[in-house]
């Protein structure tokens, strides 16, 4: 579990130093790998330390990401429904991982070369995103900041993503039924998403159940879906069903 302030903390960082990962934050991350592909069905996330496949070539020429040597693939199988949202929140858990140990992360559904990525790809499935990791380099990090602080963060607060149109309360009277809705949706407001689009809205039902969903569940809509759910149960503890409008049975009432 995370609080809002480390769930804060995160940035996308996109440049990197050439600093190894140390041996005891790999074994941490190699840990979370083999939980989360163990209990996440469709998923077969596979970590690469030291390479830089990716950001090779015509796409390295991008030069949005520097430095990166090590990555997590988020390997999926697409006939298992729902795979790419289990594959976000999966992720979303290294991500936070990495980030308590210092390091810097970033999802990267488009611009990356998956060819060539020296991890194993079986029929049926497919890289769906992978996640750089590493130390984050000291000028990127101090314009990371500034980017963060003028451009988006503020814009959405957690309320934002209360869908007051679909649920069958306001947002004041659902905070009154849960009132860890509030930081959970904070905690919501700070997570990743494709393209900073943040498609995912919250609701409560006729029943006083908690949903989630993405107005089009297609391209990256279903990952942000995951990472957000991921967030959100941080603050306030549950399960999560995968999908569109499915439950969220929070653990104590
Ligand atoms: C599924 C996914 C795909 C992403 N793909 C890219 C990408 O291809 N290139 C990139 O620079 N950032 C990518 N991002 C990072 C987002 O741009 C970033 O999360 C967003 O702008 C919010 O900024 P923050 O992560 O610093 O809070 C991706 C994020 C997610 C969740």
């Amino acid at each position: 579990m995370y609080t809002l302030s480390q769930l804060q903390e995160r940035r996308s960082v996109r440049s990197y130093t050439a600093e190894p990962i140390p041996d005891a934050v790999r074994r941490s991350l190699n840990a979370d790998i083999s939980e989360l592909n163990s209990h996440l069905h469709g998923l077969r996330l596979q970590i690469v330390y030291g390479d830089d496949t990716p950001f090779r070539g015509r796409m390295g020429s991008y030069g949005m990401f520097a430095g990166v040597g090590n990555y997590v693939a988020a390997v999926i199988d697409t006939g298992v429904q729902f795979s790419a949202e289990r594959a976000g929140y999966g992720c979303q858990q290294i991500v936070m991982d990495a980030v308590t140990h210092g390091l810097g992360t970033c999802f990267v559904g488009g611009t990356f070369s998956a060819q060539a990525i020296p991890v194993q790809v079986r029929a049926g499935e497919k890289i769906e995103f992978i996640v750089t990791l590493g130390y984050a380099a000291e000028k990127t990090r101090t314009m990371a900041r500034l980017m963060a602080g003028i451009a988006h963060r503020k814009k959405m607060g957690g309320r934002d993503f209360f869908d007051a149109g679909r649920s069958a309360v306001s947002y004041d009277e659902a905070v009154k039924r849960y009132p860890l809705l509030a930081p959970a949706l904070d905690a919501v407001s700070c997570a990743p998403s494709a393209m900073n689009r943040r498609p995912e809205r919250f609701y409560l039902d006729s029943e006083g159940t908690v949903r989630a969903f993405v107005k089009d569940y297609t391209g990256l809509n279903p990952v942000d879906l995951g990472i957000a759910k991921y967030n959100f149960a941080q603050l306030l503890p549950g399960e999560w069903d995968f999908g569109n409008d499915t439950p969220f049975l929070p653990f104590e009432e």
